[in-house]
């Protein structure tokens, strides 16, 4: 199944960063059951992030029960040398990866590289880096990521002038890619970032900081529609 069919017009991705990991099936299995489809993973090597996160020895062995509920596992590289992790993130599971545009050379191989691995890839940029840098470089990837806090950790707030620059990547990337936030999303401000063009909106703490994820869930889903 390529990418593109994975999402239902638009997607909330829980960020299982900010899950409890003492529950992590079962939470995975409640977000299912409401309606969840891709769930967002991020790795994080201590270097290009400040934290060390979850790596494939996780990913392998949340995989076969996220399939099985007909979920995909959406890979956000924060890490140096994406490339050299592509692999065994295919191996362990993983449905795509997304990587950062501030430590690619060469984005279109890295991107070439990740489909001959039969993954869908996305191609992420904080917020420092120019909009029109993400647009050039994603040129043939699935997907852009519009980080809205600086990468590296779970439950930041949300930067205001981010939505301004989600509305300038929709309008200058090609309609066939989708547009990806990621980052400080809450109850609130979820319409706002769909509104200005978000397709795959990620949230972390939004969802996992709820007593109810289903419920939590499925009125962030209300919210977008
Ligand atoms: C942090 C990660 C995010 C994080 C988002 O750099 O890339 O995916 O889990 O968490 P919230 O939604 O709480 O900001
Ligand atoms: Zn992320």
């Amino acid at each position: 199944m390529a990418w593109r069919d994975w999402v239902r017009t638009v997607e909330i991705e829980p960020s299982l960063y900010a899950a409890d990991f003492t529950r992590l099936g079962e939470q995975i299995d409640h977000l299912l059951h409401a309606g969840a489809r891709i769930f967002h993973f991020d790795v994080g090597d201590g270097h290009f992030i400040e934290p060390v996160t979850m790596g494939p020895i996780v990913l392998k062995s949340i995989a076969p029960m996220i399939h099985r509920g007909g979920g995909v596992l959406d890979c956000h590289l924060m890490v140096d040398n994406p490339e050299h992790h592509f692999e065994q993130i295919a191996q362990a599971g993983g449905n795509s990866v997304t990587f950062h545009v501030e430590v690619a050379d060469e984005p279109w191989n890295t991107i070439k590289r990740a489909r001959e691995l039969g993954l869908g890839v996305g191609v992420a940029f904080n917020p420092e880096t120019e909009v029109e840098t993400a647009v050039e470089a994603a040129i043939g990837a699935d997907f852009a990521l519009c980080m809205s806090i600086h990468p590296g950790y779970s439950g930041q707030e949300f930067l205001p002038d981010s939505l301004w620059r989600i509305s300038r990547l929709r309008k200058q990337l090609p309609s066939s890619l989708y547009v990806q936030v990621d980052g400080g999303i809450t109850a609130e401000n979820i319409a706002d970032v769909r509104k200005v063009g978000a397709d795959l909106i990620v949230a972390g703490s939004a969802i996992f900081g709820m007593e109810d994820l289903p419920r939590t869930y499925r009125r962030l889903v209300k919210a977008v529609e």
